[in-house]
């Protein structure tokens, strides 16, 4: 399929790769963007071959925001009856799990869309920040709300407050992002790992995610209970017998994602 705002493939190993690919606004997201998005990860979530995929930009941009001009003229009656942004939700939505390689700016709707991903590997280059105040509006992808509990209160508040933004060290030393790796290997990198979770089993995988992210919906008793009942279940998979299986007869694995 063709797409006019993004790159979308698959890679060996399991990996679906989307590219945004906008350079002469440094990929602001505007609604073809988030559109094609979707429809990509549509596809990569019913092809059961896909196990992990990855998002990623260019190495100026991961995306630069919101696309400001598409929004500058839009009325309030415009916003809330086309519900302007819950498109954006559906990025948080998805059931496998979704990499940012981060190079560049990350800023605004940008950085909403790196943390709507289920982790972050930045670049030694990347820039994070939710500079909205300085257009006279605030975060509306999940910023405030996001941001704020990956990197805490203080951190979040400054950067919204000031739109000031946080480099890649910060970001990791702030629990942001996962990793940092040099510019030029971030792609291969973020690749290597996605090929890594696609190779265990994807049904597993999917439940990994959903119990890791229970943790931000609920309480920690009902967080437990919820991992418990899904560590049992895992018990009547093939891919829990064949993983020890494995380990005990000292080979690798192969997961039937069954
Ligand atoms: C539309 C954008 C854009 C954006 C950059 N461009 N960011 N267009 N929306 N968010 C365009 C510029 O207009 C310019 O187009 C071209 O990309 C290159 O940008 P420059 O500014 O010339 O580049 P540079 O000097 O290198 O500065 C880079 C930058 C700056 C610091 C990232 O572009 C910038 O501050 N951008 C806006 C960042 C921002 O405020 N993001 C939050 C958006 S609001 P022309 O045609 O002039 O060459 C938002 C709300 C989210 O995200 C709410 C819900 C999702």
């Amino acid at each position: 399929m063709t797409y006019e705002t993004i790159l979308a493939d698959t890679r060996d190993g399991g990996v679906g790769l989307i590219t945004i690919n906008r350079p002469q606004a440094l990929n602001a997201l505007n609604s073809t963007v988030v559109a094609e998005i979707n429809t990509a990860l549509d596809g990569f979530e019913k092809d059961a071959a896909i196990g992990c995929i990855v998002i990623t930009g260019s190495e100026k941009a991961f995306a630069a925001g919101a696309d400001i001009k598409e929004m500058q003229d839009l009325t309030f009656p415009q916003t809330y009856l086309d519900d302007f942004i819950t498109a954006w939700d559906r990025v948080a939505g998805r059931r496998k799990p979704i990499i940012a390689a981060v190079s560049g700016f990350a800023l605004g709707g940008g950085c909403e869309l790196a943390m709507m991903c289920d982790f972050i590997i930045a670049s030694e280059t990347a820039k994070f920040g939710q500079p909205e105040i300085k257009l006279g509006v605030l975060p509306g992808a999940g910023g405030t709300q996001r941001l704020t509990r990956f990197v805490g209160k203080a951190k979040a508040m400054e950067m919204c407050l000031t739109g000031r933004m946080m480099d890649a060290e910060e970001a990791e030393r702030s629990g942001l992002v996962s990793r940092i790796v040099p510019a030029a290997d971030l792609l291969e990198d973020a690749l290597k790992t996605a090929r890594g979770i696609a190779g265990m089993s994807i049904p597993v995988a999917m439940m990994v995610k959903e119990s890791v992210n229970r943790a931000y919906e609920t309480t920690l008793a009902e967080g437990v209970r919820f991992e418990r009942r899904v560590f049992h279940a895992v018990f009547a998979t093939a891919d829990q017998k064949e993983g020890m299986s494995a380990f005990v007869d000292k080979r690798k694995p192969d997961f039937k994602d069954a």
